[in-house]
């Protein structure tokens, strides 16, 4: 092997950060085969266990009759198929917006939506803790990235007042994903306000989820209408995969026109489409209201459990539930038990989280019994003790 590459796997590794993927069969759901041995998941961004729904398999085998494997290309060749526009249509009436726009993931989303609306002589600001897609379309756009502290609005105020020049966007996640909190969407949309900029939400883990009718997370704060931008993904609670930006008419021409992640590449085939279609529709049904109470439940069990036990869990209520840990190399040991005893936990690490953060993430899933939560609490409290992690 090159000599330099082999340094750099080296250097990784000695900092405890080597990656690598450990493989599933059979479907997502709350039990899976990992590499080889029944585990309960608990690392999966399914919280509604749509992964698995057959309404939306039966959507999509029915597209792929119908409409065949792939669109074939971009939406400005010849890819623009009828379940784009009606995905999209879907999705307007959804999150209550004029249109929306279709994205092949939330990275390509993120990547051709920020560097679309800005550039040389525009400012972005940024809460630090926001997703690598949202920094990786920020660099891309060349406009000057401002970052503040993690939800701290009164530090974002006087930073405002400091560097707002030419066009402004504020962009946050609206569900951290590594720490589960919720970005205060009311004091972005009145900064917002004040200063003529754009507002951009990332609402990947609320989407589904959060607000009525699984709206996200706009609605349940109630500033849809001061969001300019509501990015989120099918992949998650959708159960699906792709992206889309809910917007009104002016800004989906605008993106349509000067994404690059929507341009430059084939657009989503007929079997994700329906899918995704499929799911929009599902999660506003009283069966998806069933889901998000069953979710929400777990998640207050998992969470109030862990917290009695001691462990430290940041702020929040969402179905994302880090515990953190500080260290990269005792984080991979409490994960590597963890799976050993039966869980499946993913250890986070720099550069996903900063440094001397490294966490479990655990994540809740509507299909959870509370017999596995409770089982799994009584595991990573055993086995938090024994790593001096509580
Ligand atoms: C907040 C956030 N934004 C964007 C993405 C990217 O979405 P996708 O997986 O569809 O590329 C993710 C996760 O993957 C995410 O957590």
């Amino acid at each position: 092997m090159n000599r330099t590459v082999q340094n750099e796997l080296e250097d990784i590794k000695n900092r405890g950060l080597l990656r690598s993927t450990r493989l599933i069969s059979g479907r997502q759901t709350a039990h899976v085969t990992c590499n080889g041995s029944e585990v309960l998941l608990l690392c999966s961004n399914n919280y509604l266990g749509l992964a698995d729904h057959p309404a939306l398999a039966a959507a999509s085998i029915a597209a792929i009759r119908q409409y065949g494997t792939s669109s074939g290309a971009s939406r400005l060749v010849s890819g623009t198929m009828e379940l784009h526009e009606r995905l999209e249509g879907a999705v307007a009436s959804f999150k209550k917006c004029e249109s929306a726009l279709a994205f092949n993931s939330g990275h390509a989303a993120n990547t051709g939506i920020i560097p679309a609306l800005v550039g040389r002589g525009d400012v972005v600001f940024s809460d630090r803790l926001n997703h690598a897609s949202i920094v990786d379309g920020i660099l891309l756009s060349r406009a000057r990235l401002v970052r503040y502290p993690h939800n701290d609005f009164s530090s974002l105020a006087a930073l405002m007042e400091k560097h707002a020049t030419g066009r402004s966007l504020i962009v946050s996640d609206a569900v951290f994903s590594m720490d589960g909190d919720v970005a205060p969407l009311v004091e972005l949309a009145r900064l917002k306000r004040r200063h003529g900029a754009l507002l951009m939400i990332d609402d990947a883990h609320g989407c589904g989820v959060l607000g009525e009718g699984g709206r996200g997370s706009a609605e349940l704060l109630g500033v849809g209408g001061d969001v300019d931008i509501q990015m989120g993904t099918f992949g998650k609670a959708l159960g699906s995969f792709g992206a889309y930006a809910a917007v009104s008419a002016e800004l989906r021409e605008l993106l349509l026109n000067r994404a690059r992640s929507f341009i430059f590449s084939t657009s989503l085939p007929p079997s994700v489409l329906a899918a995704s279609l499929a799911a929009v529709e599902l999660v506003q049904t009283p069966e998806g209201d069933l889901l998000r109470e069953q979710l929400h439940a777990n998640t207050r069990f998992f969470r109030n459990s862990l917290a009695e036990a001691g462990f430290r869990i940041p702020d929040g209520s969402t179905q994302i539930v880090p515990i953190v840990v500080g260290s990269a190399v005792t984080t991979m040991q409490f994960s590597e038990a963890l799976l050993e005893e039966g869980l499946f936990a993913q250890g986070i690490r720099p550069p996903t989280v900063p440094d001397g953060t490294s966490r479990l993430r655990f994540t809740l899933m509507a299909t959870h019994t509370r017999a596995d939560l409770a089982g799994a609490v009584e595991r990573i409290c055993r086995i938090g003790r024994r790593l001096g992690v509580v």
